[in-house]
């Protein structure tokens, strides 16, 4: 069975060095997941690989199945789940193109399909969300990174805002006032379905711009794509590096 899934997100909806044995599809109760699940090998490990937003980079945020797509992984044998998410950087150490694990977030989204227990059937279950991210993965990927030479953050407050716009100045201060350094639209309810069911799962965050505000003028999608293909180039160092060491 593969025990390590990536989950692609801007910027990283293919993988490069990815050796593809097949394309799998799986029925599941919640949908469809954001499309077929890659499974090769990476760094001479069994990898399953699914693009968030899909391959072609057709599903906004807040569209994406995020209760299939971790269905999905589990079902084809995951127990580490490492998310990719682009992120745009509120304090002044998050500057484009730098890497952070995140070991906290907020949850600012609304109205996504967030959990499997809905009752009835499906049960009622309180999980535990003191630590959001598995830390033992996030040591593994601090380590790994230290060793490869690769700088990352090992700490950060994740907000995780609705989208798909970006936001305003004024919303920005207020999550920095909250305590949060970054700032995305797809670390839930991804992070705390994982938990639901029984997965390690941790983030490479990459800023991709800075926030609303935080930069010169407005965000542009040509500042976000060119910060990301230096951010992604890391990722990928660091995703061969962490995934060798697991
Ligand atoms: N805000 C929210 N999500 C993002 C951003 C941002 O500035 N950049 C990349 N994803």
């Amino acid at each position: 069975m593969t025990s390590i899934a990536i989950i692609g997100g801007t910027g990283l909806t293919s993988l490069e060095g990815l050796e593809i044995t097949s394309k799998e599809t799986v029925s599941i109760p919640y949908g469809d997941p954001s499309g077929s699940i890659s499974k090769g090998k990476l760094s001479g490990k069994d990898i399953l690989f699914l693009p968030r937003h899909g391959y072609d980079h057709s599903i906004p945020p807040h569209k994406v199945n995020y209760r299939a797509n971790i269905d999905a992984i589990k079902q084809l044998g995951a127990e580490y789940v490492i998310a990719v998410n682009a992120v745009g950087g509120i304090t002044d150490e998050m500057q484009a193109s730098t890497l952070s694990i995140p070991d906290q977030l907020i949850d600012y989204t609304w109205g996504r399909e967030h959990t499997y227990y809905e009752g009835g059937d499906s049960g009622v279950e309180h999980i535990d969300f003191t630590h959001p991210y598995c830390e033992t993965l996030r040591k593994s990927m601090i380590a790994a990174a230290s060793q490869a030479d690769i700088a990352v953050f090992d700490y950060a407050t994740y907000a995780v805002t609705q989208g798909p716009r970006l936001e305003t100045p004024a919303e920005i201060n207020k999550y920095e006032r909250d305590g949060c350094h970054i700032v995305g639209m797809t670390a839930m309810p991804e992070a705390s379905l994982a938990r639901e069911k029984d997965l390690c799962y941790a983030s490479i965050a990459v800023v991709a711009n800075m926030a609303a505000g935080r930069g010169v003028g407005e965000i542009t999608m040509e500042e976000i794509n060119l910060n990301l293909e230096t951010g992604m180039d890391r990722v990928r160092s660091l995703l061969s590096a962490v995934i060798s060491s697991l």
